[in-house]
């Protein structure tokens, strides 16, 4: 066997530990349930040999949505006291017990992937799902939006927790009440590759100001504590309704409805473009005042099908700056933390997403992006995260979407399949 072959072996390994059968952990220990942009990639990692478990993955995914179309970020399928904060805080009103917000949609997009691998089995699976899709991408254009920018109302749903989009929101919230409680993540991994006690104050503030509010839209949005434009979520949705509509048309479905959101969103990615510095950024709602970030979320402009000179030349010069790329904060800012989760690392998810993107709209570094990830899963394992200056690996190990991230993208055999 080769050291590649190994590593698909070692890859499907990983999948296999984190398997619960219907739905698949990120990792043990640390994040012990059903994410929702993790278990996308998990069923692009399973579609490589086990086109039915990929399925799966994904109808456990959409078996938690709620009534009015959101999609929780986590399903808590089985207590599991090592996590915090746990069912019992969230308090979701769904049929799973789930928290009360969602996550970066990239459930279509990869949805669209496992179709491809195998069209006959992916029509019959996908045709239940397809209407969960739309009502969940119906539930952000009608909650989320601001200048036809999406926003998020909590860190965690961003997925990029800790990211310095969020420093000024965060800042204006005084967590006030918020009473006393055990962290469990700094029980299994490092607390200077996790985000700060100050972070975890307002976002167990937030979490506790839904659960009172029965997590009703209509009640949240009278008086909102925090709100971002992220281009996260701008991105990943304007990708989504891209691929939803492309799966409709399969499908034979009405898709006007989706064409529309992707006029309005095309447009909305524009009120992200930070004038004075000249690339996508995230945009403060409450105060207005850009965040200053060039991050990766920045560079999934490509992936959302939006190409532009200053976006190209950022890239370059963010790229030739660390050995091992996207870092999730450009490294020459000042509040780059190289180790400290979405303050610096890079992340091979977002590496996937972005790179695709790029390759798609016939950037280079879309292919050097994919040799430099399989670099660096090669080189040090499937960890959550990496330093991007020499590729330490960080957070949590044996990592759900790293695994994906080569099985689907990254190894050679992705390409042959
Ligand atoms: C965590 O617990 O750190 C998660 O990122 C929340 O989703």
């Amino acid at each position: 066997m080769t050291n590649l072959q190994t590593l698909d072996e070692k890859a499907r390994t990983v999948l296999r530990q984190n398997d619960k059968g219907h739905y698949t952990v990120p990792t043990h220990g640390l994040y012990p349930y059903q994410w929702n942009w993790d278990s996308a990639f998990a069923a692009v990692g399973f579609a490589n040999y086990d086109i039915d478990r990929a399925w799966v993955e994904l109808e456990s995914l959409f078996a938690g949505q709620w009534d009015d179309g959101m999609v929780p970020h986590i399903l808590f399928h089985q207590e599991d006291p090592g996590y915090f904060p746990g069912p019992d805080v969230w308090q979701g009103r769904g049929p799973i017990p789930s928290s009360g917000i969602s996550q970066p949609p990239v459930a279509a997009t990869l949805a669209r992937r496992v179709f491809d691998k195998n069209p006959d089995v992916g029509r019959e699976r996908l045709s239940p799902l397809y209407d969960r899709m739309v009502a969940w991408h119906r539930w952000f254009m009608d909650w989320r939006l601001d200048d036809g920018a999406v926003c998020i109302d909590h860190p965690w749903e961003s997925g990029r927790d800790n990211a310095p989009d969020w420093d000024r929101g965060m800042g204006s919230i005084d967590p006030v009440g918020v009473g006393e409680y055990t962290r469990r993540d700094t029980t299994h991994v490092n607390s200077d590759m996790r985000p700060t006690r100050y972070d975890y104050d307002r976002y167990i503030w937030l979490v506790q100001r839904g659960a009172r509010l029965g997590w009703q839209q209509s009640e949240i949005v009278k008086d909102i504590p925090f709100r971002v434009a992220d281009p996260t979520m701008t991105f990943t949705l304007l990708r989504a309704n891209r691929d939803l509509l492309a799966l409709g048309a399969l499908l034979g479905r009405d898709t006007s409805e989706i064409a529309g959101w992707i006029e309005i969103l095309e447009a909305g990615a524009q009120s992200l473009w930070n004038p004075q510095r000249q690339h996508y950024d995230g945009r403060d709602v409450l105060s207005g005042s850009w965040a200053d970030s060039l991050s990766n979320a920045s560079f999934l402009c490509w992936y959302a099908g939006l190409d532009s000179e200053p976006m190209r030349r950022a890239l370059r010069e963010v790229l030739a700056n660390v050995t091992y790329g996207i870092p999730s904060l450009d490294s020459r800012d000042t509040r780059f933390d190289g180790k400290r989760y979405w303050r610096g690392p890079v992340w091979g998810m977002m590496n996937m997403l972005a790179g695709l993107g790029m390759s798609e709209m016939g950037l280079p570094e879309g292919e050097v992006l994919r040799r430099s990830t399989a670099k660096l899963i090669s080189e040090h394992g499937f960890a959550e995260y990496f330093d991007p200056r020499d590729g330490a690996p960080a957070g949590g190990q044996s990592f759900t979407w790293t695994a994906a991230v080569w099985l689907g993208w990254a190894s050679p055999s992705a390409e042959a399949n």
